[in-house]
């Protein structure tokens, strides 16, 4: 799917030569919202075991489907990266305009209709309209760690060993069972990594530090910094004629949700020599190939299933901005609201769907809505430093 504005064009990748997604025959129908919210999403860490299993049963069946089916996990990921490493332009003869869903206001929307997809997707694979996809509440002290459903690369079903569909090779294996660090990009290399504790009391300070430093950043994230104007919390307009960057990115983009990426990711400066087109690498928006490394790369990142679980952490976190921090509906701009994107929808019968921003601004009338949404009782709500 495309189209901010009807200058942006499907492209041949110049670097690669690999063509962009194919344009579809597909007749595109206009997004209908639910009838009722039938969907809570809950936190990953708080999943009894049977949603655990739904989680992973729904998962290994979409990887299951041929890659040819735009459902697919495999097609997925690829309509990320279409989006992040240069497939669609502004101006097809140029190299250097491409169009991406980072770095600006169209952060926030275009991952919720992303993860939107992809959730009604699980429900349909295993027949659960009431499934929804579970988020990683690294905001919250119990969250604050990989989580372990998604850290090993087998699970035992019923006495049986089986794959686990929601493990990635490609993760910083130092980082399993350690406590995350929200700010990673500020702290300096070296610094000595926290096993991951549950149940630390008050007492062990060194631990308790890292997690208030944790809970002051989302803090500000949500309130000191990206506070009530859309502009610093969901980013900058969009602009054809100027290049977005990091200083267009709002705080919800920038802060957590980018250390989370990079910490997930597998730490590989010098990619080894092997890693190429066409065995695994792939080449980024900076002109060098990636390898071995899922979440760490925005072109990559969709191909780890915890992606989608950090992503339903960020809309949530999106959710409480709108909806209990007076962020209200982000922009009046129409330039946002009806900004539309194109997403497949029903594996068994694939159809297109257009959706526009002033379409998803109230969770509900995508059917979903978050386990903790009317709460306004968040510990990052009053760090205490
Ligand atoms: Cu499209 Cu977390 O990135």
């Amino acid at each position: 799917g495309e189209k901010i504005n009807s200058k942006i064009v499907q492209c041949t990748d110049p670097n690669t030569g690999f063509p962009c997604p194919p344009p579809s025959k597909l007749k595109i129908v206009d997004f209908t919202p639910e009838r009722s919210v039938t969907r809570c999403r809950r936190p990953v860490h708080k999943l009894v075991p049977e949603f655990q299993a739904k989680y992973q049963e729904a998962v290994r069946k979409m990887k299951d489907l041929p890659e040819s089916n735009p459902l697919s996990f495999t097609a997925q990921a690829a309509i990320h990266q279409a989006y992040c490493d240069g497939h669609y332009r502004y101006d097809p003869t140029k190299v250097d305009a491409p169009f991406d869903v980072h770095f600006s206001w169209i952060f926030p929307p275009w991952h919720r209709m992303y993860i939107y997809f992809y959730e009604r997707t699980l429900g349909q694979l295993i027949s659960d309209d009431t499934f929804a996809l579970p988020y990683w509440n690294w905001d919250s002290p119990a969250g604050m760690v990989i989580p372990p459903l998604f850290a090993t690369a087998r699970v035992n079903n019923s006495g049986r060993s089986k794959i686990n569909p929601l493990y990635d090779q490609y993760r910083n294996q130092s980082h399993l069972g350690k406590l995350v660090d929200l700010d990673v990009l500020n702290t300096p290399q070296g610094t000595p990594l926290i096993p991951f504790n549950a149940n630390a009391k008050q007492q062990d300070q060194k631990y308790m530090a890292a997690v208030n430093k944790n809970l002051c950043t989302v803090y500000q994230q949500q309130v000191r910094v990206g506070g009530p104007d859309p502009r610093s919390f969901l980013g900058e307009k969009l602009c054809s004629e100027v290049k977005n960057d990091r200083n267009s990115q709002g705080t919800l983009e920038s802060m957590a949700h980018t250390a989370m990426h990079v910490w997930v990711g597998r730490a590989t400066p010098t990619p080894p020599a092997t890693c190429s087109a066409g065995n695994g690498g792939f080449l980024g928006h900076d002109g060098t190939y990636h390898c071995e490394n899922d979440m760490g790369y925005l072109g990559t990142a969709g191909r780890d299933p915890l992606f989608y679980s950090h992503h339903a952490n960020v809309d949530r976190l999106w959710n409480i901005w709108s909806t209990n921090l007076d962020g209200g509906n982000g922009f009046k701009d129409k330039d946002w609201l009806n900004a539309s994107f194109v997403f497949y929808d029903n594996y068994e019968d694939p159809q297109l769907v257009r959706i526009k921003v002033s379409d998803v601004l109230d969770t509900t009338r995508l059917g979903y809505t978050y386990e903790d949404a009317k709460s306004k009782k968040q510990p990052w709500m009053s760090p205490t430093l």
